[in-house]
């Protein structure tokens, strides 16, 4: 059910090569048209022109936070400051160290290997990437038993930027060895704003002022979702308007597509209410949360509940989590006499 939501930052297959196509052409590709993630921006900005100035590569970054939020466009946009090339690949892809001795040996130095979901690498990849960060050696271990060789390799300088949802799925030996450890943070409804409006104008859509905030305000803070909303959006300008996105028919889109004032789907709205009918409000533990509503529990902890908890409807207590007040009130419910939140 996850996979087919708006505002899912997971995708399906063929939702997934679209968004590719969209991402790549709406991704900034360097700070100046990057909006927003200020201090992040000022930090790395500093950090590359000392790397460049001393004519090293960048130490190793590590950039986490909640999906969408722009880890794999700020990946890119480094290697562009950088002057670097940069590879992509993901922590599941690199099965075997020989598939990391491989990615690793291809590269050039001061390039930069970017490694998506880094905290689902496999142990034994994992701790041959660690002297690969720290002194650019291989150590790779030819053959078993009595007989089993260790050969140690040099590879090039490289630069590797780890991205993560969340920094606490990362075995300490592997954070400690990241120079720069930055969180992404959710876009204020204006950056959104900005960012929606950018991107009607590189896909040529007319869209009012007042309607770009609006779809802002309901896009979880998500420059990926904003994007999203705006194409969906634009499809329902296109066949019942006459294609100019105003706040009417932006708001009529939204209906169609379930997506209410604050950006929260069925899904949203199904697990606050769960809460509420089942459980008084909480606490409730994550697990009882994903076999009331029947999601998983990294999906209710990585896409649903970091939105829910900036916006102040949801809160986690060392007891489980509880709706706020203001989720009793977004769902037009009477919160107990006693609530406190
Ligand atoms: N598109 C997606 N994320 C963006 C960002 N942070 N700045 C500009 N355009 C974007």
């Amino acid at each position: 059910m996850a996979i087919d939501r708006i505002v899912n930052t997971t995708l399906s297959e063929d939702a997934e090569q679209e968004e590719v196509l969209l991402e790549v052409t709406l991704r900034p590709r360097d700070f100046a048209s990057y909006i927003g993630q200020g201090r992040l921006k000022q930090n790395l900005n500093l950090a590359i022109e000392a790397a460049k100035k001393r004519g090293e590569p960048l130490d190793h970054v590590l950039l986490y936070g909640p999906p969408g939020l722009g880890k794999t466009t700020m990946a890119s946009v480094i290697a562009h400051e950088m002057g670097s090339q940069i590879r992509v690949t993901s922590g599941p892809a690199i099965e075997r160290a020989g598939d990391l001795a491989s990615l690793l040996t291809n590269l050039s130095d001061g390039d930069i290997l970017f490694i998506d979901e880094i905290h689902r690498l496999n142990r034994n990849v994992e701790e041959v990437l660690y002297s690969a960060m720290e002194d650019f050696k291989l150590d790779i271990m030819l053959g078993k038993g009595p007989s089993a060789r260790s050969l140690r390799l040099d590879v090039p300088k490289f630069t590797l930027i780890g991205a993560t949802t969340r920094t606490g799925n990362l075995a300490a030996p592997l954070r400690d060895r990241f120079g720069h450890i930055h969180r992404l943070e959710f876009y204020t409804p204006d950056e959104i704003r900005q960012i929606i409006e950018r991107a009607a104008g590189i896909l040529n859509v007319a869209i009012r002022r007042d309607a770009a905030l609006e779809l802002a305000h309901r896009a979880r803070l998500t420059p990926r979702i904003a994007n999203r909303l705006l194409k969906r959006v634009r499809d329902y300008a296109d066949v019942n308007g006459d294609g100019i996105i105003d706040t009417t028919i932006g708001g009529r889109a939204l209906i169609m597509l379930e997506v209410d004032e604050l950006g929260l789907d069925p899904a949203d709205r199904m697990l606050l209410t769960a809460i509420i009918d089942s459980y008084k409000g909480g606490p409730v533990g994550v697990e009882t949360l994903a076999a009331l509503t029947a999601e998983e529990r990294s999906t209710i902890e990585d896409f649903i509940e970091p939105y829910l908890m900036q916006i102040g409807l949801l809160e986690r207590t060392p007891r489980g989590r509880r709706v706020t007040y203001k989720a009793y009130r977004h769902l037009g419910r009477t919160p107990p006499a006693d609530s406190d939140t």
